[in-house]
């Protein structure tokens, strides 16, 4: 009997040993919680969906001062001007990023270029069209995402169905994200055929993420029913783009019409970023480095925050969980 998870193909792809990713998070999946994982022997993405080039730089070598092993970079280019994806993509090549996962719309030139230059590329799909679209411009590797997935929400498709219809449709090792958060959710992905499971969610609520204390606790206190998909935290994204949050003030409509003009004083801040104003329902969730208005924010989750149970050090639960999986696949 294994007491962890035996590593996949796409463990061998990617470079690590467990079968377990973190979610390039944007905001929370930084250097600390990436090199974190990936000493307990998960891979990590750094979330830098519309960072500046400056941030990149610094949370590469950040992670590099803390681990030798391999790890990535997520980018959404739907959701980056255009100049600034450029010069994202061109600093992940100079900076030779090993892997980069990208989501939301299949942007087949920044797939060609990443490949290009010999970096890995992964990307979350919603659906088995994007599947096919990402496969087709040359993605090596597939995250399922399905619809109890905290954060953006690509499709809207359960993951158990999604994820069959991927690994039918797929020449490529798939990943599974959506609502995993325990060793029995990771063990059922496995054993349907995913090469990993994503954890998202899950890893906010440790001490290495760079999520506010105030959104780690929420996520401990909620049930799966808290959560809901919305269109509310839209500024900043594509139109119709739903995200999966708790349920708060603005989601009850207790701050005003989200799509409804904007105030002639400009849109209403509601807090702080080192001297970044942080708007109204926009898609800024909590962090360390704000102060605000939390409880407005959009607060992440998904449907497996039932099984979060406490805030612990994000190598002790890449470990439990891959221990857990590992019996209940031994079962
Ligand atoms: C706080 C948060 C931020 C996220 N940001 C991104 C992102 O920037 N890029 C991305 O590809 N996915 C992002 N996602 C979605 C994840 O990639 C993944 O699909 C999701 O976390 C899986 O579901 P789970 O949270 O239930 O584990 C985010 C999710 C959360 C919870």
């Amino acid at each position: 009997m294994h007491d962890t998870l035996p590593p996949t193909d796409l463990c061998r792809l990617l470079g690590c040993r467990l079968p377990l990713l973190l979610a390039g998070m944007g905001g929370v999946a930084r250097s600390e919680l990436v090199a974190a994982v990936t000493g307990a022997g998960a891979f990590g993405f750094l979330g830098m969906v519309r960072e500046p080039l400056a941030l990149i730089e610094r949370e590469v070598a950040q992670v590099r001062a803390r681990t030798d092993l391999p790890f990535g970079v997520n980018l959404i280019p739907a959701a980056t001007p255009a100049p600034l994806l450029r010069e994202q993509v061109g600093l992940c090549i100079t900076l030779r990023v090993p892997v980069v996962c990208l989501f939301w719309d299949v942007d087949r030139a920044v797939v060609e270029r990443l490949r290009g230059a010999g970096i890995t590329v992964v990307h979350q799909v919603g659906s088995v069209q994007d599947a096919l679209d990402a496969q087709e411009a040359g993605a090596q590797a597939l995250i399922a995402q399905g619809v109890e997935a905290g954060g953006h929400v690509r499709g809207r498709q359960p993951l158990a169905g999604l994820l069959a219809g991927v690994l039918a449709a797929a020449r490529v090792p798939v990943a599974a994200a959506g609502g995993l958060a325990d060793g029995r959710d990771v063990a059922r992905v496995l054993a349907a055929g995913a090469q990993a499971a994503v954890l998202g969610t899950a890893l906010i609520a440790t001490h290495e993420s760079f999520a506010h204390d105030y959104h780690k606790r929420r996520l401990v206190a909620a049930r799966a029913s808290d959560t809901l998909l919305t269109e509310d935290f839209h500024v900043n994204w594509p139109p119709h783009a739903a995200v999966r949050v708790l349920r708060n003030s603005v989601t009850r409509g207790e701050r005003g019409d989200p799509f409804g003009p904007a105030p002639a004083t400009g849109p209403a801040v509601i807090g702080e970023e080192e001297g970044r104003p942080i708007h109204l329902f926009s898609t800024d969730s909590p962090l360390r480095s704000m102060t605000g208005d939390f409880e407005a924010m959009a607060l992440y989750a998904g449907r497996g925050v039932d099984r979060i149970a406490g805030v612990e050090p994000a190598a002790d639960c890449v470990r439990r969980i891959a221990a857990e999986a590992a019996a209940q696949l031994a079962r």
